[in-house]
């Protein structure tokens, strides 16, 4: 049975080839509110497709009205609790990767090929990721609203942030001595996601902290307050009482689940398209994510809206698979064209990371380096079954910082990484943008290109906008990730069949722009371990680096070797910009062409924050709902 036969639809009267889904009962469930299949109502007011960070946090503040029913679709299953989640230490996101996914031949990385890591499980990313918890910058919220998102701004994201959190303060003494910062004023008190920081550090991580001082890198006050040029401790994702993950599944499902018996949660099924009745979204197929690929999806339908919550990767597969998207992907799949929105599934970016690793070789050593470190939890079984054995007995130990991280990181500007950072600039201003796009490349996207460049290339010459974020685990390598990128990929599907993975193509590197960046990021972490502080622990840069890499022209061809496009942080594939800039939604993040549909997640981004994307996923979450509210004058929001 070919799978291009496999269309789906509402009111398409084609003759499925795959078989009836068998008939379900409908139940209603009074108290459980994770549904299987057979409980699922016919309809709800609103279908949310994606129960991560975006899918979860709507779910919750809608189904605060009582009159509100919403059914979140999720992919993946409920996390079991296991340490490899809920303990930092103990970190081990692999279980709930997305499974069978990578990338095309990556051409501007000598054409390999590499795994594409994003969520499935309840909690999306919130589940599995890092708990690094960081907001973006002033000029990131503020630049996305210049490129014609009215109301989109720091100031108006401000209070946002706070609303999605509540901030747990660290013992006094231990944070003056461990040089944590912070101002009580721009962090939530009230919030549903709990964050905090690790009650632990390695003395090495002093040792970087004043390098990265005696280079140009002072301490931040707050991160969290707008601008983060400097050194501070991570802010992490963690419940203070029990230094426990705490993710989306516990903030907006498990803290309400008693009390909201309107919130449905349907666990291991994927959302395949969205019904239409002409351009208004009706509702949504799904089926189970083992499925036996010739069974008929189910149907469910929504009152109100659709929204589409899936992530950077998920979302646009969902849009062009539902028959918005480009001409001419869609009519190379036979998929009947909705809406023509040449955007979907452009854009592609995440925040590539790159390894540098130093030596312990006797010549050449980092013998030197303090102990205990990060490597002492791996080399040392006595270190590692001590501090396990103090984090279950007080909950203070080296396993309330997640495994490989240590407790602080640095961010920099263009600027404080080179000083020829002007020269990169008027490169990349006569760089002709074309260049670095697909070549079959519509003009609204190209145009929604040019914008983004622009802006981004005002922030290369802000001292006030972080390129980049440098940080040491305190054992054997140092890791850069590269913020800002202008090499734009695409996420396109490969197959009418929901159930297969889409083509993913970061194309990072292709810009000659990341480049140039990236090699000023590792020549100012390079400065930062020849710093006074750093030397005394010997470091030594290991192959594929090393010190007879002198030249831009080595490094550079040195990092193709290793970059990793991807930190998981994959995004604006659903691009939040005018139409004839080629955005897919509106600023209310409503799809164009079409009624009844928006989209939550980080899809809707137009380009990469100063900083992790987990906070600003939750704070867009909360304003989206408030908007939602206002629209519908729901939980008496008119
Ligand atoms: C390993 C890892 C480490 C990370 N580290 C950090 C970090 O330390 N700090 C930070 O800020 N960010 C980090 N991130 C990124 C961050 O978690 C994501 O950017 C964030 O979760 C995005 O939120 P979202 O709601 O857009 O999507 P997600 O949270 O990814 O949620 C999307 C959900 O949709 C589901 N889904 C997809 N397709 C379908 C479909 N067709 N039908 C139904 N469900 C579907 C997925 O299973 C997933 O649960 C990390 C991510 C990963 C994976
Ligand atoms: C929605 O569900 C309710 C109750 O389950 C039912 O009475 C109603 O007819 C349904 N509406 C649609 C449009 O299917
Ligand atoms: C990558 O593959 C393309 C297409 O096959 C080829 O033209 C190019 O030379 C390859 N690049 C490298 C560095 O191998
Ligand atoms: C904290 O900062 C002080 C003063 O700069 C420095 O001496 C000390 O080593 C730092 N400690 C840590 C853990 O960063
Ligand atoms: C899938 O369903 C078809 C048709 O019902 C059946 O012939 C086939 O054996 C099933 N395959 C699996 C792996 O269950
Ligand atoms: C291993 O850890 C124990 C407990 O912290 C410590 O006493 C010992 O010195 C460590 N050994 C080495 C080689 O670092
Ligand atoms: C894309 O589809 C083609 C044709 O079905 C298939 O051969 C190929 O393996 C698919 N590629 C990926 C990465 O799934």
């Amino acid at each position: 049975m070919r799978s291009s036969h496999y269309i789906l639809g509402a009111l398409l009267p084609l003759a499925p080839l795959c078989a009836a889904a068998p008939a379900e009962s409908v139940s209603v469930p009074r108290h459980a509110t994770v549904v299987d299949r057979r409980s699922v109502l016919s309809n709800y007011t609103f279908v949310i497709a994606g129960g991560g960070i975006a899918g979860l946090t709507l779910a919750d503040r809608l189904t605060e009205d009582p009159d509100v029913t919403v059914l979140v679709i999720e992919a993946g299953p409920l996390d079991q609790g296991q340490d490899g989640i809920l303990v930092p230490g103990a970190y081990a996101p692999y279980y709930y990767f997305w499974p069978n996914l990578a990338t095309v031949p990556q051409e501007g990385l000598n054409n390999r090929t590499i795994a594409a890591i994003t969520a499935q499980v309840v909690g999306g990313g919130s589940t599995i990721n890092a708990m690094v918890y960081l907001r973006g910058d002033v000029d990131d919220y503020d630049a996305w609203g210049a490129l014609g998102n009215s109301g989109w701004s720091w100031q108006n994201m401000l209070p946002y942030f706070k609303k999605a959190e509540t901030f747990t303060a660290p013992d006094a003494a231990f944070a003056a001595a461990a040089n944590i910062s912070w101002d009580d004023s721009v962090r939530g008190h009230a919030g549903p996601v709990k964050y905090s920081y690790p009650n632990y550090f390695y003395p090495g991580s002093a040792n970087w902290w004043n390098a990265a001082n005696e280079v140009g890198l002072p301490p931040v006050k707050d991160p969290l307050a707008g601008s983060k040029q400097g050194v501070f401790w991570i802010p992490s994702a963690l419940e203070a009482s029990t230094m426990t993950r705490y993710h989306a599944k516990r903030s907006h499902y498990d803290r309400v689940k008693d009390s909201r018996p309107n919130y449905h949660l349907l666990t291991s099924n994927v959302a395949a398209k969205v019904l239409f009745e002409g351009k208004k979204a009706i509702g949504v197929s799904y089926l189970s994510t083992t499925a036996n690929s010739t069974v008929c999806p189910s149907k469910v339908y929504a009152a109100n809206e659709v929204i589409l919550a899936a992530g950077g990767f998920g979302t646009p597969k969902i849009l062009q698979l539902s028959g918005i998207g480009p001409k001419k992907l869609l009519n190379k799949f036979g998929i009947p064209l909705v809406e023509d929105l040449p955007g979907v599934g452009q854009n592609l970016q995440d925040q590539p990371t790159l390894s540098v690793p130093y030596t312990c070789e006797l010549t050449r050593s980092f013998t030197a380096n303090v102990v205990p470190n990060y490597g002492s939890l791996l080399s040392n079984a006595t270190f590692n079954a001590e501090q396990r054995a103090l984090y279950d007995s007080s909950r203070s130990s080296a396993y309330t910082l997640v495994s490989s991280l240590s407790s602080n990181i640095g961010v920099v500007s263009l600027q404080k990484s080179t000083s020829s950072y002007q020269q990169i600039i008027a490169a990349a201003k006569a760089h002709n943008a074309a260049d670095s796009l697909p070549a079959d490349v519509d003009a609204t996207v190209l145009k929604g290109y040019k914008a983004q460049r622009t802006a981004l290339l005002k922030q290369f010459a802000s001292a006030d906008i972080g390129v980049g974020t440098v940080h040491w685990g305190t054992a054997d390598a140092a890791l850069i990730y590269h913020l800002k990128p202008l090499s734009r990929g695409t996420v396109n599907i490969n197959s009418t069949n929901p159930l297969e993975n889409p083509l993913i193509d970061f194309r990072t590197g292709t810009d000659p722009a990341d480049v140039a960046v990236y090699t000023a990021l590792f020549r100012k972490n390079r400065e930062l371990f020849a710093a006074p502080s750093m030397q005394v622990l010997g470091p030594a840069e290991a192959a594929p680096f090393g010190a007879d890499l002198t030249t831009d022209e080595q490094i550079a061809a040195a990092m193709r070797e290793v970059i990793n496009p991807s930190n998981a942080h994959q995004c604006c594939t659903a691009a939040m910009m005018p139409r004839d800039l080629g955005g897919v939604v509106s600023s209310e993040q409503k799809v164009y062409g079409v009624q009844g549909l928006r989209v939550a997640d980080i899809s809707a981004w137009p380009f990469q924050l100063s900083g992790a994307p987990m906070a600003t996923v939750y704070a867009s979450a909360e304003r989206l709902a408030d908007m939602i509210k206002k629209e519908y004058c729901l939980a008496g929001a008119c």
